[in-house]
């Protein structure tokens, strides 16, 4: 009964989508599509809407003021509908994207907007999960990123999957002076463990998974040179973290 009444959902978002793709302007059907794939797709997605543009902008702060010559190489996880990619692909500096985007429809809208602004030499989409790209990356060990800019939702990840994206982003895909930029949400994180900690009277578990995700993720900070943005112009309000790989002797 359920299962029908969900079936019935999906197809009337798909005639939604339809409608959408053939009427309505890019910006607001990249929007549209986010939230409808955020609605299919809760823990994968993790958010309810994109990044909004000045934590988009703060996002890729570091590279904005990056004023060396050379051709910088940026990696992107995480795309989603290109909130963020679309500011990285107007850059007024010489640079290679890769963007990584696991979901088919979310990946097709920013090829779509690379096309359209006419950097396809520049940026190659990934439609993959991090993790395949890493497995494909792994031996390639000169073309390593100077940036990367990771949205990935962490929140929703085991504990385990995230320590593992941290140690393969660090090790293997950036840079010896590179610097890897992260989005959360202020407040929620704490406010989450509030609740799940009163909830774990009951049941502790989820409280102990949430409590080591937020552990993995200061571990990885831990010891590194780190800078952070705040903005009140998103929805919720964000901070940004740029933590820069610490130095092997
Ligand atoms: C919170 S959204 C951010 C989207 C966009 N960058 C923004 O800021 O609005 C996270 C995105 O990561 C993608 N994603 C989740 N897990 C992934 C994985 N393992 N590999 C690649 N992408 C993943 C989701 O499909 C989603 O589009």
């Amino acid at each position: 009964m359920v299962s029908a009444y969900y079936q019935q959902a999906s197809v009337a978002i798909s005639g939604v989508r339809e409608y959408f793709d053939k009427t309505v302007k890019p910006s607001v059907r990249e929007k549209y599509s986010f939230v409808v794939e955020f609605l299919q797709n809760p823990s994968v997605i993790g958010a309810i809407v994109p990044t909004g543009n000045a934590a988009a902008n703060l996002m890729i702060r570091k590279i904005t003021e990056d004023t060396s010559k050379k051709e910088l190489r940026i990696l992107e996880i995480g795309t989603g509908s290109g909130s963020i990619t679309k500011f990285i692909i107007r850059l007024n500096k010489t640079f290679k994207l890769d963007a990584i985007e696991c979901q088919p429809k979310l990946a097709a809208i920013v090829r779509q907007m690379v096309t359209d602004a006419g950097k396809t030499s520049l940026v190659t989409v990934h439609e993959k999960m991090v993790q395949d790209f890493y497995k494909d990356h792994k031996f390639d060990k000169d073309h390593k990123f100077d940036y990367i800019v990771c949205t990935l939702p962490f929140n929703s990840f085991p504990p385990d999957l995230v320590k593992q994206i941290f140690r393969q982003m660090e090790d293997t895909l950036l840079e010896e002076d590179g610097e890897i930029s992260t989005i959360e949400y202020m407040f929620i994180p704490t406010i989450r463990l509030f609740f799940q900690k009163i909830y774990s009277l009951y049941d502790s578990e989820p409280y102990k998974k949430f409590k080591a995700v937020q552990d993995a993720k200061e571990a990885f900070l831990n010891g590194k040179k780190v800078e952070t943005d705040i903005t009140f112009w998103n929805f919720p309000p964000a901070r940004i973290t740029h933590a820069w790989k610490v130095k092997k002797d």
